[in-house]
């Protein structure tokens, strides 16, 4: 990892060897709105002028700047607040904010990604946490995590044409078994994916998720009996790692950040879409609901007895989660708390509305403000389609050695 200092001189960049967006200069307009707002937010930090002036030194001398601890934390802090879609940015200014960036080798980003889980789960009362790794430089490209999150299921096609597992990964299932993944015997529907992480000196490396690192809830239904035999689990912590985190005009690819679960996430998407778990039907069945017509919205009263289901282990297991009831009101409440800050809120109602029950959220019976901010976290096409497709690999230069 070469840290930009000041007095390192940018080399020539090689011809030979392509580097993916790093030998980019970091953009001098976006690095000073960045410092503008830290020092018109934090007062404590002093007057603005003197750290522009020596960022756009360090801009000059090696094409990027480092950020002090105190912008970091800002910066990944303010990211969450300006995210259009999560509906949990209540509690924005809490967000707990890991200074890696000295991290840039596979393994030591896949050490400290389990450290996150550990740190995160917090023995249930989860933490919003993010894990910043080595930022992209015009020397060096930042490591990158191919997992959408840090705990995933794999999804195994089977000779019958359907999916054991999460169908979502089926892809990246397989490729990862071409890579030399040992799935564990025999198959199971719950199965942790390895995390995989590359970087340009080492290509994608796989790294198994120790035991300490997952944490899982079984899931039972407060009154159906029954329920408990599906087998269904869940993770307890969502941590996406394949968002690049955007402060000031620099990147940091790879910033695994969570916060706790909304139940729907799980009930009403991860478990109920007919591309996922597809439980809808099973559990419509068990309930001996009269499935003959859509007219007996026998999905919609499946749908609320999955999601009771989860809400109900999650709290039983004393693993933090919210329904979204709650959660809606919450957002409010953040909304009416910026507009006293004094700042517009960008929010993404088809994010925001929940996936089941929209009408009786507050979040539904409005319009939001759609305008983008930054800093801010950006789902790029590459990095969303190598979290599905597992590949191809982000750098293909000579310096990518082959497994
Ligand atoms: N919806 C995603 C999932 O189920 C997680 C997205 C982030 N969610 C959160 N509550 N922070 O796995």
């Amino acid at each position: 990892m070469v840290p930009a200092t000041p007095g390192l001189r940018v080399s020539t960049p090689d011809p030979e060897r392509s580097l993916p967006s790093a030998d980019i200069e970091v953009d001098r307009a976006a690095a000073a709105e960045f410092l503008e707002l830290f020092h018109a937010e934090n007062p404590e930090a002093g007057p603005v002028g003197p750290r522009i002036a020596a960022v756009m030194r360090e801009i000059d001398m090696t094409g990027t700047y480092w950020h002090t601890p105190e912008e970091l934390t800002f910066g990944a802090r303010v990211a969450w607040r300006n995210n259009a879609r999560c509906i949990g940015r209540l509690y924005w200014r809490s967000l707990q904010v890991r200074d890696l960036r000295t991290v840039s080798d596979a393994a030591g980003v896949a050490r400290h990604c389990f450290e996150h889980l550990r740190a995160a789960n917090n023995g249930g009362k989860i933490r919003p946490m993010i894990s910043v790794f080595a930022p992209e430089t015009p020397l060096r490209p930042a490591p990158r995590i191919w997992n959408e999150q840090l705990i995933r299921y794999a999804g195994y096609e089977q000779p019958n044409g359907r999916v054991l597992g999460d169908p979502r990964y089926r892809t990246f299932t397989s490729q990862l078994i071409q890579r030399g993944w040992r799935p564990p015997e025999p198959l199971g529907a719950f199965d942790v994916l390895p995390l995989v992480v590359e970087t340009v000196d080492e290509g994608p490396q796989m790294f198994q998720l120790p035991g300490q690192a997952v944490h899982e809830v079984p899931l039972e239904h407060p009154e159906l009996a029954w329920f408990a035999e599906l087998g269904m689990r869940w993770h307890a912590v969502p941590v996406i790692s394949n968002n690049r985190l955007v402060i000031g005009g620099v990147s940091y690819p790879a910033a695994p950040f969570n916060g706790w679960y909304m139940g729907t996430e799980i009930g009403a998407r991860n478990l109920g879409d007919s591309d996922r778990y597809d439980l809808v039907p099973t559990v419509a069945e068990r309930m001996g609901l009269d499935t003959s017509h859509e007219a007996t919205l026998w999905r919609d009263q499946a749908l609320v007895e999955i999601n009771r289901a989860v809400l109900h282990s999650f709290r039983a297991n004393g693993v933090t989660i919210s329904d979204h009831h709650t959660e809606s009101r919450r957002f409010l409440t953040h909304l009416e708390r910026e507009e006293r800050a004094g700042r517009r809120c960008p929010a993404d109602w088809s994010w925001i509305v929940p996936p089941m029950s929209g009408s009786q959220t507050p979040v539904f019976h409005r319009y939001y403000d759609a305008e983008h901010r930054v800093p801010n976290f950006f789902a790029d096409d590459e990095a969303a389609g190598r979290a599905l497709q597992g590949g191809p690999p982000a750098f293909r230069g000579p310096r990518v050695l082959a497994r």
